[in-house]
């Protein structure tokens, strides 16, 4: 037993081969901050693929909650991803066909009907994202920070215990990219979500308690105070 509410053990991946990830030991407790950087390539968004059960082990097992999930039908896991896990992007993966309250509610019809109260829902954190008033919106009139706004809403839609970002600010400029990070931030504090963030940029490494560095197929853990960086 432990207090993870995620937990990879052993984990290796390989595509053709080549071996991506290591033995990675790994996890992720209630309402904890955690940064993974790595150069491009190194197997950042593979291993928080596995991690958001989008994607499966070569080798090693992954435990929610003491259940060992490699051995779950494709419907259950398809559930747990829906019930665990907000997925943020670096493109915002809007569905243009949708419109903005319709993508933001579009994880929420995965798990359940849409209520009143999960309208409702959506408005308060689009209000919290200086969003209001754009619910009818086609997600192709907005700008890229707006739409990027918008996949944070929608991640958080479903109050998930982990937020899952994979660069969420590494299309925007220096000002939206700070904005944006900070309304994750604060979003994953007010609802009580964890956040598993992958990113290029130190600073915001840096806002996580406990960072994490993938090179050489390795995951290990990095401490900024110790380093000087
Ligand atoms: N489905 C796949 N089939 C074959 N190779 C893959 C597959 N997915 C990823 N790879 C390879 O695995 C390696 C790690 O990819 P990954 O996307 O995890 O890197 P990353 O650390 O996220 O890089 P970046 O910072 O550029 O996003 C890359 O060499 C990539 O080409
Ligand atoms: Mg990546």
């Amino acid at each position: 037993m432990n207090d993870y509410i995620v937990e990879l053990k052993n984990v290796q991946k390989k595509f053709e081969n080549v071996l991506i990830l290591k033995d990675v030991n790994f996890g992720i407790g209630e309402r904890e901050t955690v940064s993974i950087c790595g150069t491009s390539g190194a197997g950042k968004t593979t291993l928080i693929n596995i991690m958001g059960l989008l994607e499966l082990p070569t080798h090693g097992n992954i435990f929610w909650e003491d259940q060992n999930i490699i051995i779950c039908n494709t419907k259950k896991l398809s559930q747990m991803r829906a019930k665990i896990f907000g997925y943020i992007f670096q493109r915002c993966n809007l569905i243009p066909e949708l419109n903005v309250i319709e993508n933001i509610l579009f994880p929420k019809r995965i798990t359940s009907k849409v209520s009143i109260s999960d309208i409702e829902f959506a408005k308060e954190l689009l209000q919290l994202v200086h969003l209001s008033g754009f619910e009818n919106r086609n997600v192709w009139t907005l700008s890229g920070g707006e739409s990027q706004r918008i996949a944070v809403v929608r991640a958080m839609i479903n109050r998930p215990r982990i937020v899952i970002a994979d660069e969420p600010t590494g299309s925007l400029d220096e000002k939206s990219a700070h904005i944006t990070m900070d309304m994750i931030i604060n979003l994953c504090r007010e609802y009580g979500s964890s956040l598993l963030l992958i990113t290029h940029n130190q600073l915001f490494a840096k806002k996580m308690q406990t960072s994490y560095t993938l090179n050489n197929s390795e995951l290990k853990p990095f401490d900024y105070a110790k380093s000087g960086q």
